[in-house]
């Protein structure tokens, strides 16, 4: 799908990936931006990054995790704008400075219902107006977690294979809504979810390790791979991935 005049809505937008993705969408054409995160403040913020590339930017808290709050953003977008082109369903939440299986319960079911219940609810709600729009594209965000057994992030990889398996699923989407849905599968990238994944605000011990051995990828590097994936018309049900480099390896 061109994205040129298209409205797209991202969440998770206010910082990391959802922000770049947001920024790359304005940049490539979109009419509108429709920014829905839990921090207003800082999705504030990243409304004047698309302003400024030439979009019109929307931004709406909003919890991913619950229905009837992303179902009321998702009806505004369609009530401003109406149409609906491209959902990237990209927030999402690991256990945060404490391991599997430390972590609290409430936490547990908490990464569940972000990483996993919002992309499926997200995804069915996008499919009605995207279909009355003439078709759409949806990506959601995986990671390389999804591949690998994780132990301190179990949750959290656990509901990233599950979303990769329910994009696979919906690969007919395409013939019965004409929507295209589609992940990435990003490897360690440079966020405050990967800088502040420890204790104090640093990364996590098991995790500066990987940090010290690869590059990490930037979130405009993501964006760029998430608008690939929206304009790829054989994208539907496609798992990319997009992984680090070692260290030393630089071209
Ligand atoms: N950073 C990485 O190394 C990495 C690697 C692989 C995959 N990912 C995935 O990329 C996506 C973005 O990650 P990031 O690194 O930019 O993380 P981040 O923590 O910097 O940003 C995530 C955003 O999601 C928002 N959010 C959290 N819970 C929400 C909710 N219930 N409703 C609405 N918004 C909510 C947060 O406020 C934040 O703005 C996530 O799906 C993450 O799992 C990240």
């Amino acid at each position: 799908m061109e994205i040129e005049r298209k409205i797209a809505v991202v969440t998770g937008a206010a910082r990391g990936i959802g922000r770049a993705t947001a920024v790359a969408l304005a940049e490539a054409g979109a009419r509108a931006v429709v920014l829905l995160d839990l921090r207003a403040e800082l999705a504030g913020e990243t409304a004047d990054l698309v302003r400024a590339e030439g979009a019109e930017p929307l931004a709406l808290d909003t919890d991913v995790s619950d229905l009837a709050s992303l179902r009321s953003s998702l009806d505004e977008t369609a009530r401003r704008f109406g149409a609906l082109h491209i959902l990237h369903n990209n927030a999402a939440i690991g256990e945060g400075a404490t391991d599997w299986p430390e972590v609290p319960a409430e936490r547990a079911g908490a990464i569940v219902d972000v990483n996993l219940r919002g992309v499926i609810l997200g995804t069915r709600l996008a499919l009605d107006p995207m279909k009355r729009s003439g078709g759409g594209a949806i990506v959601n965000t995986a990671s390389g977690a999804a591949f690998a057994p994780l132990p301190p992030q179990a949750v959290y990889a656990a509901t990233k294979a599950g979303v990769v398996h329910f994009t696979k699923s919906c690969a007919s989407l395409v013939q019965s809504h004409g929507v295209r849905v589609s992940c990435i599968c990003p490897g360690l990238v440079d966020t405050e979810m990967v800088r502040e994944s420890g204790p104090e605000g640093r990364p996590a011990p098991w995790l500066q390790s990987v940090i010290d051995a690869v590059q990490l990828l930037t979130p405009r590097d993501i964006a760029h791979r998430v608008l690939e994936l929206v304009r790829d018309p054989d994208g539907a049900g496609r798992v990319l991935s997009v992984e680090n480099r070692a260290r030393g390896t630089e071209r």
